[in-house]
């Protein structure tokens, strides 16, 4: 006999799954559409689900009213946002949707606080307390709303760094570890207490610990090391996803929140180890900021190459590797780019691209870039799959990166990017770095790279010197 209520949770499974098959489209390029597909279509079934179940619950007008106005307004704000975001934007608006996600695990929280531990004569109290379920819901209250308010205030920070409306360096609070530490034993034992005596001050106080604690745990890291934040914070919104998940009694927001926290964590933990940072310190909050600040070191003079002579070098090279970065992604190069790889292929020439793990501003944000342009993804390869091959290579293209090919990583253990893998560009014999000007990169410090020998600086917007490059080979071709 189908009700309403099992025909929902047949959808939720089959939400369930079509979310499992959107992962694991996700993990490689070729199938990330039907990844994408899935994704979608599971989000419509729940959607779909959900809708009727609260409508089978005799919402009162205002109930509906509030639903749909909602649902609309969530929606076209939703549709606007997807339209006009450039992709440099994504990290930023991605931490801004984490925030969401916190601050509603932080009212489900509250209010199954206020339906049930406030009013213990109520009904609802009295048929947990008769089960002995208690204890366990207002654990689940108050964990619920220490994770939404962590992952609220923490997302709001990594949002405005990312935007740059503020500053990326790192807070610096004396005793930082102490006080993370402190503030976690300080919510155990509100807990215990809450769990044992539920009482709306200390929701608050754990409410209120919480934010602070998001606050300051994203703020003592410093830019260089956002991408893991980011990543952190997603796997931080899917467990308070779950959390509330749990308060509702709701099958796939647990699923779906179980999904988003591990697969979040262990992207964080690939990045930590791409890093070469601890992922136990991630989480922790604050790490990497030992090191001192950048330091204004002389590395003496750069030199400089423009388009027709870059275009002359690349067209006696056999081999060449271009290393792509966020100055890709704002100039749009991509296009180019893949012009000139076409170009220098049809010469003959070896054309290979090496991927930095966290280029860019977003995980896999460079091979998006170059997929977009139709760059074979035979040659777009990782930075350990083509490290050691520089030493080999006669011209590398270091397009608008700058952190991800800073030998100080490897080589100046005073600097804040200290122990960071980057690529080794400057094995090569000819390196050509595509920039506006000797600004630093995201990390905030200086690149000894452009001082070095064998390094010449292109001046300029990356896709205006990429399409000059083309336009001299094009040139040379019919001569
Ligand atoms: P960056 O170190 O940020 O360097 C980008 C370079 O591009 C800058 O030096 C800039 O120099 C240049 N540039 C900007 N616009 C340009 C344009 N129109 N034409 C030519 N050049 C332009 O980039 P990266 O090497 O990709 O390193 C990524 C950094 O971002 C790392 O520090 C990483 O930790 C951080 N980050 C990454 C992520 C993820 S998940 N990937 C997320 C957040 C932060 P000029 O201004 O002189 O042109």
């Amino acid at each position: 006999m189908f009700t309403l209520e099992t025909t929902a949770t047949a959808a939720y499974v089959v939400a369930a799954i079509l979310f499992i098959l959107a992962l694991a489209g996700l993990s490689r390029h070729e199938t990330s559409r039907a990844g994408n597909t899935f994704g979608i279509a599971g989000m419509t079934v729940a959607l779909i689900a959900t809708i009727a179940l609260a409508f089978a619950r005799d919402l009162e007008a205002l109930g509906v009213a509030l639903l749909v106005g909602a649902m609309l307004i969530g929606a076209a704000i939703g549709l606007w946002r997807a339209k006009v975001v450039e992709m440099t934007g994504m990290p930023e608006l991605i931490a801004l949707l984490h925030s969401f996600v916190g601050l509603a695990a932080v009212l489900v929280g509250w209010n199954g606080y206020l339906h049930v531990e406030r009013d213990l004569a109520g009904s609802e109290a009295t048929l947990l307390h008769q089960q002995g379920m208690l204890g366990i819901h207002s654990a689940e209250v108050v964990i619920g709303v220490f994770i939404g308010a962590v992952t609220f205030t923490g997302s709001i920070v990594a949002n405005l760094k990312l935007s740059a409306r503020i500053k990326s360096a790192p807070m610096m609070l004396p005793g930082k570890n102490f006080l993370n530490v402190g503030a976690l034993v300080v919510f155990f034992a509100l807990t215990v207490w809450f769990v044992i005596e539920p009482q709306l001050w200390l929701l608050a106080v754990v409410t209120v610990l919480a934010l602070l604690l998001g606050w300051h745990l994203v703020a003592s890291i410093g830019g260089g090391d956002m991408p893991v934040v980011v990543s952190m914070l997603n796997s931080y919104s899917g467990w308070a996803a779950a959390a509330s998940g749990f308060l509702l009694g709701n099958d796939l927001l647990i699923i779906t929140g179980a999904l988003v926290g591990s697969s979040g964590a262990y992207l964080s933990y690939i990045m930590c180890k791409a890093m070469n940072r601890s992922f136990i310190s991630v989480i922790a909050g604050g790490f990497g900021i030992e090191a001192g600040p950048a330091g204004d070191k002389d590395y003496g003079e750069h030199r400089e190459i423009d388009a027709e002579s870059a275009a002359d070098l690349l067209a006696s090279a056999h081999s060449v590797i271009i290393t792509p970065g966020y100055g890709m992604a704002v100039a749009q190069a991509q296009y180019g780019v893949a012009d000139l790889t076409r170009k220098l292929r049809d010469r003959g020439i070896d054309v290979r691209f090496g991927i930095h793990p966290v280029a860019g501003r977003l995980p896999g944000h460079m091979n998006v870039l170059l997929a977009e342009a139709k760059v074979p993804y035979d040659i777009v390869l990782e930075m350990d799959e083509i490290n050691d091959d520089f030493g080999d290579t006669d011209v590398v293209l270091v397009i608008g990166a700058n952190d991800t090919v800073n030998p100080a990583a490897s080589e100046d253990p005073s600097s804040p990017i200290a122990g960071m893998p980057v690529l080794t560009v400057w094995n090569a014999n000819h390196v050509i770095v595509f920039k506006r000007s000797m600004a630093s990169g995201y990390a905030g410090v200086q690149n000894p790279l452009f001082f070095r020998e064998n390094t010449q600086m292109l001046f300029g917007d990356a896709k205006d010197r990429v399409d000059a490059i083309n336009s001299a080979l094009s040139v040379s071709e019919h001569v």
